[in-house]
């Protein structure tokens, strides 16, 4: 009975080890049932059936199924990302089309300064001389391809010399957004144009995830900033957003029930990605059938796009 009282409060602080005897081929073995917090975004409570008690074997199962973890969502979005099975396709689809379309009108086809470039996702839509990656020296993509590390505050480029400045979600996990624009506008030459797009309607997705803008708040602060507003436009209507919002939601339930029960998990993420392949359809349909994206109110777009010129 105390065993039991001990195993409750043990497993209630987060961690460990239900003993039992078993009894197999005349042999008594002991077999541990622990129940494992990870530490990290969700507490993860995983069933481990392990033939030792010993602390470091919990561990190294602990780091072992943090890493199947990582390597499941890496996966996943590196298989998936392109297909209607992926909760950000519309996301993808309509950002590469919107700037697909925009790439050209650039000031001209010297220099592109791609800021907060990540892995430089539109870096085949840009005919130009020069794509320059800008990063943050701490910034959490490992795998990005910045050719120049620095702050977007203070950006280590000679005033004037810039053809285009390409800013893609970044504005949202800015202090200072405003500090920002005026960067943007010093380093571009005069008819320098600055690409923009930025989150209106999506969760909050890291700890640097600051704002979300209107239009009008795009508007108000670039043309602050000494901008000409060629275009500020939503990415897509309501219909898209709704779905890729549904998505993001059932996906990060998935994701968790996953995490709960490896590899029990397993077994429904086809269910998981069929259901994200018809919300998809679903928004899909409902874009074409209801288009809200040329309201001029009322439109729950995930995202904006932003042309400005510098006069
Ligand atoms: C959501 S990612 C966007 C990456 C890429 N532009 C894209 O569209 O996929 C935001 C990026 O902004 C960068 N960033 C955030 N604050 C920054 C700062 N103060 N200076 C430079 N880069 C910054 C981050 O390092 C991160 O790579």
């Amino acid at each position: 009975m105390n065993g039991f009282i001990q195993t409750i409060i043990q497993t209630l602080v987060g961690f460990c080890p239900l003993t039992f005897d078993m009894v197999g081929l005349g042999v008594k073995k002991k077999l541990m049932v622990s129940i494992i917090s990870l530490p990290g975004h969700y507490t993860t409570p995983t069933l481990l059936v392990a033939a030792s008690s010993s602390p470091q074997m919990i561990d190294k199962a602990k780091e072992a199924i943090r890493r199947f973890h990582s390597a499941d969502i890496y996966w996943h979005d590196r298989l998936f990302q392109w297909t209607p099975f992926h909760q950000g396709f519309w996301g993808k689809v309509f950002r590469h089309r919107a700037i697909a379309r925009i790439a050209h009108v650039s000031g001209g086809d010297e220099y592109l300064l791609d800021v907060g470039c990540g892995n430089k996702p539109f870096r085949k839509q840009f005919h130009v001389k020069h794509h320059i990656g800008l990063e943050h020296k701490e910034t959490v993509y490992r795998d990005n391809e910045a050719d120049l590390y620095g702050d977007i505050f203070g950006l280590p480029v000679l005033s004037g010399s810039i053809d285009t400045v390409l800013c893609t979600e970044v504005l949202e996990h800015l202090e200072y957004p405003h500090q920002a624009i005026d960067e943007f506008h010093r380093v571009l030459k005069v008819g320098g144009y600055l690409i923009m797009t930025t989150p209106f309607v999506y969760p909050v997705h890291d700890e640097y995830d600051y704002f979300r803008y209107t239009p009008m708040g795009l508007k108000f602060m670039l043309e602050d900033s000494g901008f000409y507003i060629s275009k500020i436009a939503p990415l897509a209507g309501s219909g898209i957003s709704f779905a890729l919002l549904l998505n993001v939601y059932v996906t990060d339930i998935g994701f968790f029930w996953t995490k709960w029960l490896y590899p029990i998990g397993l077994v429904f993420r086809p269910l998981l990605l069929l259901m994200t392949a018809t919300i998809n359809m679903i928004g899909g349909i409902l874009e074409i059938v209801i288009p809200s994206r040329h309201h001029k109110m009322s439109v729950f777009s995930f995202n904006h796009l932003v042309l400005a010129i510098k006069p």
